[in-house]
């Protein structure tokens, strides 16, 4: 299991250095939940982190419930700090032994948790243990074969690192048929995370993902130099957003 989360600057910094417009977290929203086949889904968010999908369900798909589950005490903190809602419970948890009963969810959401679960034929047999038949999971990320990040503009030797630690799509499907899921779809969306490359840059600095941790201070200092240039010759009249593009794999349980 990943541990680098139970780092308390980085749960600190993660909301800040990873949030996004309201506009564009209700359509990625909109699209998990499209997803979910009823209404009222019961949903459980697997590496929930700092709990900004799971407030953002609740607030938009008028779900039954929502569990954000997560490894992380520090970003469960963050979580309740951030991201609290009536309709939304944190539980401390891992996505290889999910503390919740059987068939219990309509859906289940993995955002950027994928490549941080290294036995992903047992994180699957889970997800079909506490999902109810024909239950839907939703998997967010970045296939290594479509590692394509802005960051790695500012900061090469991350993509080289992410191809090692990224899963590919071929391998995660044949891990969720291993464990009796079927792909329903595989698609890729894109939203702008900020509204100009000033604010991207503005965010970087706080290094607020864990691949940062694997860089050398020299050169975690040249990407950003680069790209802190790159942000003042932006011109403040028409600034460009910067979008991140994630795969989305949806696969039902049988
Ligand atoms: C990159 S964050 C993603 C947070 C959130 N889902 C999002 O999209 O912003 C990854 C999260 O997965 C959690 N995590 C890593 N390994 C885990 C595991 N085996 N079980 C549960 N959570 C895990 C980490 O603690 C971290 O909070």
């Amino acid at each position: 299991m990943s541990r680098v989360y139970d780092d308390e600057r980085l749960a600190g910094v993660y909301q800040g250095g990873n949030e996004m417009p309201d506009a564009s977290l209700r359509d990625w929203v909109h699209l998990i939940g499209s997803f979910a086949g009823r209404s009222s889904p019961a949903v459980v968010e697997i590496g929930a982190g700092t709990g900004m999908f799971c407030s953002a369900m609740a607030r938009w798909l008028a779900p039954s419930g929502v569990v954000g589950v997560d490894a992380s005490l520090p970003m469960l903190t963050q979580a309740q700090r951030l991201n609290s809602h009536p309709a939304v419970h944190y539980l401390a948890g891992t996505a290889e032994a999910v503390p919740t009963r059987s068939d219990l969810f309509d859906l289940a959401v993995l955002s950027r948790v994928i490549h941080h679960l290294p036995d992903r034929v047992r994180v699957a047999r889970e997800l079909a243990r506490i999902l109810k038949p024909g239950g839907v999971t939703v998997i967010r990320t970045t296939f290594r074969e479509r590692l394509d990040a802005r960051v790695y503009d500012y900061w090469p030797r991350l993509r080289e690192l992410d191809e090692q630690r990224f899963p590919s799509q071929p391998e995660v499907l044949e891990d969720f048929a291993a464990a009796g899921f079927t792909a329903r779809t595989v698609t890729s969306f894109a939203r702008p995370v900020t509204a100009s490359l000033r604010d991207y840059h503005a965010r970087m600095r706080s290094q607020p993902q864990s691949k940062f941790t694997q860089l050398t201070v020299a050169e975690f200092r040249e990407g950003l130099r680069r790209l802190q240039s790159d942000a003042q010759d932006e011109p403040t009249t028409c600034p460009v957003p910067v979008t991140e593009r994630y795969d989305i794999a949806v696969l039902s349980s049988s």
